[in-house]
């Protein structure tokens, strides 16, 4: 048996530009850093293809294949087809369109569930659909251990559920919740999900098929891309949405009708860098290269989730060791139970005073309720503006990075 390879930490920051590293960075839950790939395909992008794509003639006829290419990969990535993807301007707009183009289906007193676990991305759009009659049921997180009850869902599903939305990991608590078995109590029910991956699809491989989740929406961002986001929805559920752009855009184009806005020519294209970004870690770490693309970004994955257990560790054994501060979420570093996204409340402190204090030693978190404003008013949070101390780690981080941010911390704490 292959012995699995430790993540090269100082290989994956290589990719990147330096400036990058003279921080220690843990705000990666608001946004990821972009690797050197991906800004390399916007700048030829833009410097080679200053033109509408589209068009017979060659930069016109290359930027449309560059485009592509960025499109198809990021299908690839999550193991979905080219015409189950919609790349549009933030996950907060797909969701939006999304409801707009599911309402039809519904009727007045149709239900759709809601969690506060939710950020308001994947939660609002949806209340909103009350204006048409539509009743929203609440499912909301135990106040306590800001965890789903599983439970709690079989009893608030019925036979007039249409949707239920719900997040993978929430962007405060770092929580994995089991999106496999929500989406097929909720398919028993006869509805379907809208899963929020936004906290979690930077961590961990996202495999819409083996989950068989109807809509699945994440963002580039975090993701080590640019600023755009993603839709992944089952093929007969996007040709049953109803098209919200323009009139002669078919209901067969499923990747154009759910985006209104259009597309942001230059962005596609350089998602082709994130890909880059992820095969050269493939080629680093795993000399038999797997057949496909979705393995490979399935390997890098699996060691970088490793990697990124070690440093949650870290953090874990020092929130533990200190009393009077409260971890939102579940006490544990396990890969396969959280990211390492932490928020803490310490006693008798302001949250937004702590990153003020640690910046001066160049560690970079940040405070607030962070859009989850829902979740920090259920967790009995007094100021929910005021909110959490966040500190969240992606794989490009280092253990020294992580001593430094609990050096800080230790001193405000
Ligand atoms: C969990 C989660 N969902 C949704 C969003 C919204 O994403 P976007 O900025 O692409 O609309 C965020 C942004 O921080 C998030 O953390």
């Amino acid at each position: 048996m292959s012995k699995t390879p430790e993540f090269d930490v100082h290989f994956a920051r290589s990719q990147f530009p330096n400036v990058c590293w003279d921080w220690a960075f843990f705000e990666n839950a608001g946004g990821a850093f972009v690797p050197n790939s991906v800004i390399q395909r916007m700048t030829s992008y833009m410097t080679e293809n200053q033109v509408q794509p589209g068009a017979s003639f060659g930069p016109s006829a290359k930027a449309k294949e560059r485009m592509d290419l960025g499109h198809r990969l990021m299908a690839e990535m999550i193991g979905a087809d080219s015409d189950e993807i919609v790349v549009s301007a933030s996950t907060s707009i797909n969701v939006y369109v999304l409801a707009q183009a599911l309402r039809h289906q519904w009727k007045e007193g149709d239900e759709i569930i809601v969690t506060n676990l939710n950020h308001e991305a994947n939660s609002g759009s949806w209340r909103r659909l009350a204006e048409f009659g539509i009743k929203i049921i609440e499912w909301p997180v135990n106040p306590e251990t800001a965890e789903l009850d599983i439970d709690l869902l079989d009893r608030l599903l019925s036979d007039r559920t249409r949707l239920v939305a719900f997040p993978h990991v929430s962007n405060i608590t770092g929580d994995i919740n089991d999106v496999p078995l929500i989406t097929s109590k909720v398919h028993d029910a006869g509805a379907m999900v809208c899963v929020d991956g936004v906290a979690y699809a930077p961590h961990r491989e996202v495999d819409v098929k083996a989950w068989d989740v109807d809509f699945y929406v994440f963002s580039y961002y975090k993701v080590f891309g640019p600023h755009m986001g993603c839709l992944y929805g089952k093929r007969d559920r996007l040709l049953e949405a109803r098209g919200q752009y323009h009139y002669f855009i078919g209901e067969d184009q499923t990747t154009s009708k759910l985006n209104p806005a259009g597309p942001n020519h230059e962005s596609i294209a350089c998602l082709a860098g994130i890909t880059d970004y992820f095969e050269a870690l493939s080629d680093r770490h795993f000399p038999e290269r797997a057949n496909s693309l979705f393995e490979r970004v399935k390997g890098v994955y699996a060691i970088a989730g490793w990697h990124e257990e070690q440093l949650a560790q870290k953090f874990i054994d020092f929130i533990d060791s200190k009393p009077g501060v409260r971890l939102i979420g579940r006490n544990t570093a396990h890969k396969n139970q959280r990211a390492a996204t932490f928020s803490i409340l310490a006693e008798g402190k302001r949250s937004a005073d702590i990153p003020q204090i640690v910046q001066r030693d160049k560690v970079a978190i940040s405070s607030g309720h962070f859009y989850a404003k829902r979740l920090i008013e259920a967790l009995g949070i007094e100021d929910a503006n005021d909110g959490v101390v966040r500190c969240s780690m992606a794989h490009y981080n280092t253990m020294d990075e992580v001593d430094r941010l609990i050096t800080a911390l230790d001193r405000v704490l």
